[in-house]
């Protein structure tokens, strides 16, 4: 590269540059997330970036790890992943301390993953995905509670209950469907779940051909159609209902209807999810709007994840939700956050002999809990006040010689233009009124 050359400016290829104005949406979603799963009892955990790559591996899945995991070998010779997905890693940390934590253990976090997607609406290659799991309870209330913990936060997000709705299925009732009605040889299950997961995102006829490829007949890929074509409604006729994976999602819904939670979320057979590791109940949560067609969520229960490190079986149940479809949802819906001044207040430095005394104004608004800035650099007022605009900080406050010799100050309210002078020692007041805030 030449002198001449520059750099790029542009960031990596499905990753995102985090500008204040974006740092405040990502908040705003995860302090909801954050307090939806506090008010419910679950406490924050974190963990690292890097795993061993053997960790996704064993039960991910296929597309995950054949394309879409960031692997390497590092200098000491080790594989490494930079992490997908955040449950591995919850479960290899609950194995770790297997006979120490109380259950149910009620976890979440906030991780960055990656996957070498192509970048597209709802997907990049680096997005930031809310957890949350329950370990250590085989009870479909576990799997209620964070279905529930989900659609609280949707609403507290602003989303109206016909906005958006659940698609809930169990696996149970797939495995039962396929070994026990199809009579399809085990081997074959998992490819089948592969396909299916597939379906909503290609052609009839490759979702045919690809069955047929695996081994199965037109007869049984019709049975399949119709399967996944069933409805809570004409499930109970269906020989799937005697399977113990039916029983559960009935007593799931009966739940959900008891909170009355039943109106956004539907019975949806074709729900199958692309992790291997799921092994009951499973859900997504799609967006009603035709815009975005990505889930905002998914998740499911999981028995076998943790006995990959422990002889001791401890069942999971939780679910992702990723910063980039709940975005995608909020701008839909008009329901973006409006964006808060970094300050209420901004101290304007009237000259260089003022700096120290300015400086201790503004720390009485600190003190006071005020959020205020200070002019550092020496400008003229005019530059001051034209700066504190174009922050939208709500006031001015200044304090020239004339003032200080008589203890007062001088605030300025930027959108009224309106100024008055009140004596230094009645200045927080003063400013509480004008923002409102609590004395
Ligand atoms: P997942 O379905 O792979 O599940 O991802 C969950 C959610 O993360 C998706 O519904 C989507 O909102 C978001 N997401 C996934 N990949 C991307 C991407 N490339 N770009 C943007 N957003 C994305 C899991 O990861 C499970 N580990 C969730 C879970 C937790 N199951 C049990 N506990």
């Amino acid at each position: 590269m030449t002198q001449s050359q520059k750099l790029t400016v542009k960031p990596y290829r499905g990753t995102r540059d985090f500008y204040p104005e974006h740092m405040y949406l990502r908040n705003h979603m995860f302090n909801i997330m954050r307090s939806v799963a506090e008010l419910y009892g679950y406490e924050e955990y974190d963990g690292p970036m890097l795993e061993n790559f053997d960790l996704y591996a064993a039960k991910s899945g296929e597309e995950l790890v054949k394309e879409q995991l960031y692997h390497f070998v590092d200098r000491g010779n080790r594989h490494v992943a930079i992490r997908p997905e955040m449950t591995p890693t919850v479960a290899r940390m609950v194995a770790a301390r297997i006979g120490e934590l109380p259950r149910p253990i009620r976890w979440f976090s906030f991780p960055n993953l990656w996957r070498y997607e192509k970048p597209q609406r709802g997907r990049l290659r680096e997005h930031w995905q809310f957890n949350i799991d329950i370990l250590g309870s085989d009870s479909v209330s576990a799997d209620q509670e964070i279905i529930e913990v989900a659609i609280k936060i949707m609403l507290k997000l602003g989303a109206d209950k016909k906005d958006f709705c659940i698609h809930i299925s169990d696996r149970r009732i797939l495995m039962y469907f396929l070994e026990s009605v199809l009579k399809l040889d085990p081997s074959l299950s998992a490819p089948v779940c592969r396909v299916i997961d597939k379906r909503a995102k290609i052609s009839a006829e490759d979702f045919n051909r690809m069955l047929i490829d695996i081994g199965l007949s037109n007869g049984q890929i019709d049975e399949i159609d119709s399967y996944l074509n069933l409805t809570g409604k004409n499930l109970s006729d269906h020989p799937v209902s005697q399977s113990e994976g039916y029983a559960e999602l009935n007593k799931l819904l009966e739940g959900l209807a008891n909170n009355g939670m039943d109106s956004m979320c539907k019975v949806d057979m074709s729900i199958v999810r692309g992790l291997d590791y799921y092994t009951g109940t499973v859900f997504e949560m799609y967006d009603l709007s035709p815009e975005n067609r990505r889930a905002l969520f998914g998740g499911g229960r999981y028995d076998n994840l943790v006995g990959l490190f422990s002889k001791e079986r401890v069942s999971g149940v939780g679910l992702g939700m990723g910063d980039v479809t709940v975005a995608d949802f909020l701008q839909t819906h008009n329901l973006l956050p409006k964006l808060n001044p970094a300050a209420s207040v901004h101290v304007a430095l009237f000259d260089e002999n003022s700096r120290l005394s300015t400086s201790h104004l503004a720390n009485i608004l600190r003190s006071a809990g005020i959020r205020t800035s200070m002019q550092i650099e020496s400008a003229r007022l005019g530059k001051q006040f034209k700066w504190a605009n174009s922050k939208q900080i709500p006031v001015v406050v200044l304090q020239g010689p004339d003032e200080k010799a008589q203890g007062t100050v001088l605030i300025k309210e930027m959108a009224s233009h309106n100024q008055r002078v009140v004596k230094e020692a009645d200045l927080v007041s003063a400013i509480h009124q004008l923002l409102n805030l609590d004395v």
